[in-house]
């Protein structure tokens, strides 16, 4: 073999690798970080490719580049947060476009959902991410995208992508899906089907509780353009510091993502056999985990007895959280929109870190304990 054959590199080594071989003069290792939002230009109609960085930047092209690999996309775009992400793939909408989204969505989606229905006058319709008929019939009205998030948050509902895609193209629909949750470590939607993907890289992609910022990636060219062209007028680029700070966290998304998901297993199978828990929802993958308690733990105590996963409303990260989605996350929806997803005051959702299992365990379980009426009985029924 030559040794300057090329292959095509696996996603860990890309991982590891981002912004390395990029400044041939210095030779850093560490992808350089550029805080210039001018570039010197040598002569009329001359350019070094580099404007103004509202337009490209160095650092954020290194950064978008690795993105779009790690999806399998033609191009990525990281913005400033999740929510600015799903604001810049609305901009190709115009106002009467109909959407229909699934029923179980990160509630600051639909919050935005319901501010461009009264705004701008786009019309939403939901799913159940199950009933194909039925997404035939609300895609006849029209539809120009579907929305979903799979697994949902909070319930961990899985959607099949490929089915859904396919009925979406029927009629010329976007298939449009936050992968936030599952990461394209374990699903690659633009692979079964979807045309945009979005993540809230606040989240597993950056993965130290540090970073807010969002990314949108596009399957084909024309698509790409016209949401490239958008995100220069509106300017919600992610700045040259944090998209700095998201190529150092890439680097460790796959040893991250292990360790968070072999917790998130331990812990399903714990709780499962507590008689302190009603039900878990887990979809086999990933480090998130839902977790309806029974009505004998107060939910409140069991949040101030923790000592080491905190009470805080974010997930994705090193450390272990726990979320109430019903008064945080969710608080927007109306309580009769709350109850048919299922999201009850005794669902808890628990982001997994990378702490040691066991130190987990014993939190969960100890906590669990003080909060219940069942003084002297463990969580696990021993
Ligand atoms: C699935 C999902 N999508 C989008 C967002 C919005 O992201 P951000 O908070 O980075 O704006 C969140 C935030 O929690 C989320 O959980």
């Amino acid at each position: 073999m030559s040794s300057d054959c090329k292959w095509q590199k696996k996603i860990d080594t890309i991982l590891a690798q981002a912004g390395n071989r990029v400044d041939n003069v210095t030779g850093a290792i560490s992808m350089p970080l550029y805080f210039s939002t001018a570039y010197r230009h040598e002569g009329l109609g001359k350019s070094t490719g580099y404007d103004y960085s509202r337009m490209t930047e160095p650092t954020r092209d290194v950064l978008e580049d690795v993105l779009a690999q790690l999806e399998n996309g033609c191009k990525a775009f990281a913005v400033s947060s999740g929510m600015a992400a799903i604001q810049l793939v609305f901009t190709q909408f115009n106002t009467n476009d109909h959407i229909v989204v699934s029923d179980d969505l990160y509630g600051g989606s639909f919050r935005f959902f319901d501010l461009l229905e009264q705004h701008y006058h786009l019309r939403f319709s939901k799913w159940d991410g199950k009933d194909y008929a039925e997404l035939d019939r609300l895609l006849a009205d029209d539809a120009k995208a579907v929305w979903i998030e799979t697994p949902s948050n909070p319930t961990m509902k899985v959607i099949d992508i490929d089915a859904t895609a396919k009925h979406a193209h029927q009629v010329d629909a976007q298939l449009i899906v936050d992968n936030t949750f599952f990461t394209p470590l374990i699903q690659q939607p633009l692979n079964h089907g979807a045309d945009i993907v979005v993540h809230s890289a606040t989240k597993y992609l950056s993965g130290h509780n540090d970073l807010l910022a969002g990314v949108v990636i596009c399957k084909d060219e024309a698509t790409a353009t016209e949401i490239g062209n958008n995100l220069i007028t509106i300017g919600s680029n992610l700045a040259p510091f944090d998209s700095w700070l998201l190529i150092r966290s890439l680097k460790t998304l796959p040893l991250r993502l292990r360790k968070q998901e072999a917790n998130a297993q331990a812990i399903v199978a714990a709780l499962q056999k507590s008689d302190l828990v009603d039900s878990v929802r887990y979809p086999g993958r990933g480090g998130m985990v839902s977790v309806y308690v029974k009505d004998a733990v107060n939910v409140d105590q069991f949040l101030q007895h923790l000592q080491v996963i905190s009470f805080a409303e974010s997930l994705g990260g090193t450390e272990s959280l726990v979320t109430v989605p019903a008064i945080q996350t969710h608080a927007n929806l109306s309580e009769a929109e709350r109850q048919r997803a299922g999201i009850t005051n005794n669902l808890l959702r628990i982001s997994c870190g990378i702490e040691d299992s066991d130190d987990l365990l014993r939190d969960l379980k100890q906590s669990l304990l003080a909060a219940s009426d069942k003084v002297g009985v463990d969580h696990d029924g021993k």
